[in-house]
């Protein structure tokens, strides 16, 4: 990943990616394997993605690692991967402090065990001068809850005066929650061929281009990272508008859009 500093030639995006890492168990299950062979294979391979995002001037990267339900799975298998999180952080920070990748992690963390929540913030507190990218990590992340917990911080700062009901706007609103200083999101991606949002980013992902490939989590390499971008790269991103498009740009009269519908 990489920042863009002044005088730079703005790379075409996207700025921010959004992964939802699914398929683990599949992969796994398709070589007779329990699903934690398939989380295992699966953390390897965010080592190199981070590289190739990197490498890609991409600005931030976020993934999606553990979902606020994902606590309705089997107990061995929520402790699995909260192991594989936690040596993941402890083997990792140090290398990510020397390319200059700053970690996140966005979620309640409450729910971690005491060593766990350590080590997030000993990893957050290893890499938070990183200047050359941003690696997030959303662990018992769900977008209803980050929009809830944005609802509560203005309600209490209502509570206390700091600010009126009217004041609640959608960039106020928007500033509550997790992400809100990084580049929005452009291009969100689900491995695995499931075509779901599963509360991940739900307000942030208004405007994001979406990309879906079959490809299971463990298989999700460079090409794949390259095929998502060609694609987002292909795209006319309109927000609403009528795009680049000139014929489109001017609003046909009733008549003729009729004709042109009809
Ligand atoms: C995604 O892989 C990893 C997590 C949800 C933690 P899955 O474990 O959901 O893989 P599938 O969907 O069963 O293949
Ligand atoms: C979404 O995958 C969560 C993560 C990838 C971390 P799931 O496998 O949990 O989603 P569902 O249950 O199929 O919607
Ligand atoms: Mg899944």
């Amino acid at each position: 990943m990489g920042g863009s500093g002044c005088g730079e030639v703005v790379p075409p995006g996207p700025r921010h990616i959004a992964i939802i890492m699914d398929g683990n168990g599949r992969w796994a299950a398709r070589r007779g394997l329990p699903p934690s062979a398939g989380h295992k294979a699966g953390v390897e391979r965010i080592r190199d993605l981070v590289s190739a995002c990197r490498e890609r001037a991409v600005e931030a990267l976020t993934l999606f690692a553990f979902s606020s339900e994902n606590w309705r799975r089997p107990p061995q298998e929520v402790e699995l991967l909260m192991g594989l999180f936690h040596s993941y952080l402890r083997k990792e920070a140090l290398r990510m402090s020397e390319e200059g990748v700053r970690l996140r992690v966005i979620g309640r963390r409450d729910r971690f065990s005491g060593r766990l929540q350590k080590a997030i913030a000993e990893a957050e507190r290893i890499t938070r001068d990183g200047e050359r990218g941003n690696l997030v990590i959303a662990a018992d992340y769900g977008g209803q809850w980050d929009m809830t917990q944005a609802a509560r911080a203005l309600a209490a700062e209502v509570a206390s005066g700091q600010r009126t009901p009217d004041s609640i706007t959608e960039q106020a609103v928007a500033a509550h929650l997790q992400l809100a200083d990084l580049p929005p999101v452009d291009l969100l991606i689900r491995s695995s061929g499931e075509q779901r949002i599963s509360n991940f980013i739900l307000w942030q992902a208004a405007y994001s281009e979406f990309y879906f490939t079959p490809a299971l989590w463990p298989d999700f390499g460079e090409r794949e990272l390259d095929a998502a971008i060609e694609s987002f790269r292909a795209r006319e991103r309109r927000f609403g508008g009528r795009g680049d498009d000139s014929r489109l740009a001017r609003m046909p009269d009733t008549k003729s859009f009729k004709q042109r519908r009809v």
